[in-house]
């Protein structure tokens, strides 16, 4: 068997931590370098190497690549869509120069495997609303979703053009109690969580019939491996494959916590994020991830929140 050192970018993120941690298990702690431009999360320390790196900096990225003998790259630094629309022109730049300089050094030094994350952010207003399908019109309306869209066709370059394998996921929104959320449309659905814990109420920042594409940490942890993981020949696409696994509102989610304490009480009070969240899917079509690696979620509402509040609970 070949021996993969795996670099991590982005580890003390909402991701990157989870991620981390699920890759030291199947490569061994030695083999997984955590880095991050902010220190290093608390769930990480003392679990496997870590180094301070920007990813900006080519150069040093570079180095670091060839030091330490890296053979496989997953690159999680990225502006999400909230953080994005407040400063546009940050985010492209570290959405898509971050992801260059990957690509280029994975060419160069001829890396095994690179994973990149996309999201559902790429499709817009004029996209399908329900079952957004894995090719459709694709026109986004926000800063990080012309973010991820070039990124994908950049990955969808490298690959066609230098055999870079480069694998990529159009995560929905992600729900997670172990890392905080970084910035993005669907925080509320973790929001919620910790509010309804230390306040019983949650005042939130999209209407309440607002549906959005959604999934639960464990699932997508499983999905990026599985993808990983998955035989080169079996995969027909190269830009980014849609996956799904839940779709709910705020109105619903608030139900399902109130069947846990009877006392939560939601309100509601849109802001920005309401119109990038109008400009999504409100469910997506994943089967040809299905049909190309076999992806099938595990979570549904009810046990997803069940896990949240039993483990927010400590
Ligand atoms: P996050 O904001 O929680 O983590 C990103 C990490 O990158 C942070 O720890 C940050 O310090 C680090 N970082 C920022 N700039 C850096 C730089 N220049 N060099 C090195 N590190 C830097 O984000 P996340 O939620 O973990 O998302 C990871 C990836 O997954 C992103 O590409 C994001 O677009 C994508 N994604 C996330 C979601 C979600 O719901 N969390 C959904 C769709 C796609
Ligand atoms: N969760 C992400 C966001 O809201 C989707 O990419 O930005």
């Amino acid at each position: 068997m070949v021996k993969e050192k795996v670099l991590v970018i982005g580890a003390s993120g909402q991701i990157g931590v989870e991620l981390t941690l699920a890759l030291r298990k199947i490569y061994g702690n030695n083999n997984v370098v955590a880095s991050d431009l902010r220190e290093e999360n608390e769930l990480l320390k003392g679990s496997g190497p870590y180094v301070s790196l920007d990813v900006m900096n080519k150069e040093m990225l570079h180095v670091q690549v060839i030091r330490q003998n890296i053979t496989q790259i997953y690159l999680l630094a990225a502006i999400l869509s909230a953080t994005g629309e407040k400063n546009p022109n940050l985010a492209w730049h570290l959405n898509m120069q971050g992801l260059l300089n990957v690509l280029d050094i994975a060419r160069e030094e001829k890396l095994h495997k690179v994973y990149w994350p996309s999201s559902i952010a790429v499709f817009g207003p004029t996209s399908p609303k329900q079952d957004c399908p894995q090719r459709t019109v694709i026109e986004p309306s926000t800063v990080y979703g012309i973010s991820k869209y070039a990124g994908e066709f950049w990955c969808n370059y490298f690959f066609e053009r230098y055999g870079v394998d480069v694998r990529s996921i159009r995560y929905p929104g992600l729900i997670s109690y172990k890392s905080a959320p970084g910035g993005g449309t669907t925080d509320y659905a973790i929001e919620i969580f910790h509010e309804a814990l230390e306040d019983r109420r949650y005042k939130c920042f999209l209407k309440e019939d607002t549906y959005l594409p959604m999934m639960y940490m464990p699932d997508a942890i499983r999905a990026t491996i599985e993808l990983m993981e998955a035989p080169a020949a079996k995969l027909t696409v190269r830009t980014a494959y849609n996956v799904a696994a839940l779709s709910f509102s705020p109105k619903e989610i608030s139900g399902e916590i109130q069947k846990h304490m009877p006392d939560f009480a939601i309100s509601y009070e849109p802001d920005y994020r309401q119109n990038i969240a109008n400009s999504w899917p409100a469910s997506i079509d994943d089967s040809v991830a299905r049909a190309d690696w076999g992806w099938k979620p595990e979570y549904d509402l009810s046990r997803m929140t069940a896990d949240m509040l039993e483990n927010l609970k400590g």
